[in-house]
């Protein structure tokens, strides 16, 4: 008798409990729309007007914009082999793209297009050393996870993860020069605080930062 009582609250508290939880977990993914792959300015203009920009208006960017860009840099162009906008080295694709918003730091992941809540707290000011960081809408830090890339040696993977990041950097410079924001691709960062403030693993290493945004008037 006792044992049955128990089980039924098991069961009920199951119920209860476990679409709760799940409710927390999917919280921290927000879906981004689906990215625009047509449109943009011709490619020559858009080279033209390439350029960086240090001065930003605080306007947001909204969830289009943020998912073109985001597809732009490093979003999956053909999803029967998950590959990408930016070529890899070996095809490890092992830049992950956070992105610091005043309302907190975001992962993008790439093959499901949404965003994931990493912290609450608005560390724009730790993404580098100029004063328009703190500012601006989105920056984006580039992270290299050197878990991903096997046995290559230690200058490899350095050199690969470099090379990598400023393909997707020069995607965003496209994007935003197609799309009228303003970018500043930056490696004045404050790398050891940041990836304390980021709360990296050991493996995942800083490469460059990026702040993009409506420029100001
Ligand atoms: C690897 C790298 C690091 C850079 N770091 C910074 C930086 O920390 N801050 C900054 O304002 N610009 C930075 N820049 C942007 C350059 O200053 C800029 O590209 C250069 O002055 C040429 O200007 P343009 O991009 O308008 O052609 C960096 C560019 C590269 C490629």
């Amino acid at each position: 008798m006792y044992e049955l009582k128990f089980a039924w609250i098991v069961v009920l508290l199951s119920i209860l409990i476990i679409p709760l939880l799940s409710c927390a977990e999917e919280s921290k993914e927000i879906k981004l729309p689906s990215p625009k792959m047509k449109g943009g300015r011709p490619l020559m203009e858009v080279l033209k007007d390439r350029r960086s920009i240090r001065s930003f208006s605080n306007k947001e960017l909204s969830a289009q914009e943020l998912s073109n860009l985001l597809w732009a840099a490093f979003g999956i162009n053909r999803p029967e082999e998950g590959k990408r906008t930016a070529p890899s080295a070996m095809n490890k694709q092992e830049i992950d793209i956070y992105g610091a918003k005043k309302d907190g730091l975001y992962l993008y992941e790439a093959k499901k297009n949404v965003l994931i809540k990493i912290l609450d707290e608005d560390i724009r000011g730790a993404t580098g050393g100029q004063d328009f960081v703190k500012e601006a809408p989105v920056n984006l830090v580039y992270v290299a996870d050197y878990s991903r890339m096997g046995d290559s040696s230690p200058e490899s993977k350095d050199f690969y993860s470099a090379a990598g990041t400023g393909f997707i950097s020069q995607n965003v410079y496209l994007y935003c020069a197609s799309e009228g924001l303003g970018t500043v691709v930056r490696g004045w960062v404050d790398r050891d605080k940041l990836r304390k403030v980021m709360k990296l693993k050991e493996n995942q290493k800083i490469i460059l930062a990026q702040t993009v945004g409506y420029p100001s008037e």
